[in-house]
């Protein structure tokens, strides 16, 4: 469904232009649950954004379902690490807000939004403030304002790093179940090893500007983090990340 080729990404800098994503090669299915890991600066963003069409490669080419990627679209939806919430609008006013650039009419677009809002358990709170709200149910308004378009890719950059790790697990929870329920195909960015494992079908280990490797994961879920094949999916993973020991032992 997703496909980069050879794709690079350069960035103007001061002295050479820096090339963010370096050659990259890389698919998804659809209906795939993918995790994007890596250091901070390695590109996760960078792959995530030439996805959603906010910015061009400077070589190779973004295609789905065959056609290149040209600009946004509502069928790929972004969910920021960031709320980015409205604070003058209420969580159902937030989450029917891409409904307007569908032309939709009110009582259809708050009928959506408030399927929505029921789908990451946020009915009854529909009509609140986003400051009335904890940060984890904040980023449920978030992550249904993106359900709400329906999208066919849901695109999502470390959008639990915010909050507090026992909401982190609820909403990891609540991800995997809407998955399954939409069949959406999810490419999550994480910095996160145990939430990686924890989500993904299949992690997509990253290394300046490059993907390191790829670690298919078959576990049934929910998926027990204190057993054994967790632990070692832990220590393939970590391997992957840091490469070598002269690495390790750098840092
Ligand atoms: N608009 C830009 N202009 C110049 N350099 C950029 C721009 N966007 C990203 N970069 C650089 O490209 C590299 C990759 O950035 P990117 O945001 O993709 O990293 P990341 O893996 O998402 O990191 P993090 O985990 O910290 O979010 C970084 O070195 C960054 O400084
Ligand atoms: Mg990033």
């Amino acid at each position: 469904m997703i496909e980069f080729k050879a794709v690079s990404r350069c960035f103007p800098a001061k002295e050479e232009p820096f090339l963010a994503l370096d050659n990259v090669s890389f698919a998804v299915d659809r209906g795939e649950f993918v995790c994007l890991l890596g250091h901070s600066g390695c590109g996760k963003t960078t792959l995530l954004h030439l996805l959603a069409g906010f910015i061009t490669p400077s070589a190779g080419e973004v295609l789905v379902e065959g056609k290149p990627v040209r600009k946004p679209d509502p069928s790929r939806s972004v969910v920021f690490q960031e709320y980015a919430l409205f604070p003058w609008m209420s969580a159902i006013q937030n989450a029917a807000f891409g409904l307007r650039s569908l032309g939709l009419d009110k009582a259809e677009r708050r009928a959506r939004a408030l399927a929505a809002l029921d789908m990451v358990g946020l009915a009854k709170e529909s009509r609140r403030y986003p400051h009335e709200l904890s940060g984890g149910q904040r980023q449920r308004v978030a992550v249904a304002r993106s359900l709400v378009m329906r999208p066919a890719i849901l695109l999502m950059d470390e959008p639990f790093a915010a909050v507090d790790a026992l909401t982190r697990g609820e909403l990891q929870g609540d991800l995997l179940r809407l998955w399954k329920e939409t069949g959406v195909t999810i490419l999550f960015v994480t910095h996160n090893i145990d939430e990686a494992i924890f989500l993904a079908q299949r992690v997509a280990v990253m290394r300046r500007g490059a993907i390191a490797g790829e670690r298919t994961r078959t576990a049934p879920y929910p998926r027990l983090r204190g057993s054994e094949s967790f632990a070692a999916e832990y220590r393939a993973i970590e391997a992957l990340l840091y490469g070598n020991t002269e690495e390790l032992l750098e840092k």
